[in-house]
């Protein structure tokens, strides 16, 4: 039986894969054990570890205990991610850190812990949720668009270094997901409202990563409109800036 670890389990898009996942044993951690002991009361193969996994310095015990618990992780799920948008200056320093400190170190703290263990058995699916905003500059997102710059660069990177040792990376860019990612990243709902036209459903994210897993699938970007946004983004940037600031304002 496959064993995967989600974290962010509480969210919108882990929601919509748990029920894909009925015969895999889940190790689901989240700030409040107690609301996903709600959510999947219904799974019939799962632990919930609850953590903040913005201390750091608690991971590396807390993957010890799930080792020493369970004895393997197969596949690893980096979910828990969180966006402000808002003009740059207008952050302060503790918040630019905050998320810094849920959407990359924990990121690559998890990748690091489990991905030793991976390599050491020479078997292991490592899936991180980025975003088309670590490929697509928009205002108002710079700082959660760093910590998905940052995370995809980091995801490209150890996919090499871990490839000879049979584990694998998938990085996942979705555009927006119609999640309750929105109730903090967009309150007065006008972004939401924007992107309507290619909003896409929790399901449609949660069965393409679930269909990636134990593959060797390098990366799912969705939807197609926004990949081909990506690529004239990477082929023509300064037009691409242009269309950004005077068309695609959206934020
Ligand atoms: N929705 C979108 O439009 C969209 C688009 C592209 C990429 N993504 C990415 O997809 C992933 C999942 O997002 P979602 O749409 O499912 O959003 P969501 O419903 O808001 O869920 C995100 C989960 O991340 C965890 N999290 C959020 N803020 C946190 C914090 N300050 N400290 C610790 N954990 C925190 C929470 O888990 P717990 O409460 O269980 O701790 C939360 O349930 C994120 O990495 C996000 O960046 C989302």
């Amino acid at each position: 039986m496959r064993h995967i670890l989600i974290t962010g389990a509480s969210g919108g898009i882990a929601q919509a894969m748990v029920p894909l996942l009925k015969d895999d044993f889940l190790i689901l951690l989240g700030r409040d054990a107690q609301k996903i002991e709600k959510l999947y009361a219904s799974h019939p193969k799962k632990a919930i570890y609850e953590i903040d996994i913005s201390k750091a310095a608690d991971l590396a015990a807390l993957v010890e205990k799930i080792y020493q618990d369970y004895g393997k992780i197969d596949i690893l799920v980096n979910n828990a991610g969180y966006a402000i948008y808002d003009d740059f200056e207008k952050f302060s320093e503790e918040q630019v850190r905050a998320m810094f400190d849920v959407n990359l170190f924990a990121l690559m703290a998890f990748c690091r812990l489990v991905g030793k263990e991976m390599k050491a058995a020479k078997a292991g699916h490592i899936i991180n949720i980025v975003s088309m905003s670590g490929k697509i500059a928009s205002a108002k997102s710079s700082i959660y668009s760093a910590t998905k710059f940052a995370a995809l660069g980091f995801s490209n990177t150890i996919r090499l270094e871990l490839a000879p040792y049979n584990v694998a990376v998938t990085t996942v860019n979705p555009g927006p997901v119609d999640t309750g990612f929105f109730d903090l990243a967009d309150p007065d709902g006008t972004y939401q409202k924007s992107v309507q036209a290619f909003m896409i459903s929790p399901e449609k994210v949660a069965s393409k990563i679930v269909q990636a897993m134990g593959t060797k699938k390098r990366e799912i970007n969705l939807p197609w409109l926004l990949e081909a946004t990506n690529k004239f983004y990477t082929l023509f940037p300064n037009l691409a800036d242009f269309l950004a600031r005077k068309v695609f304002n959206f934020k």
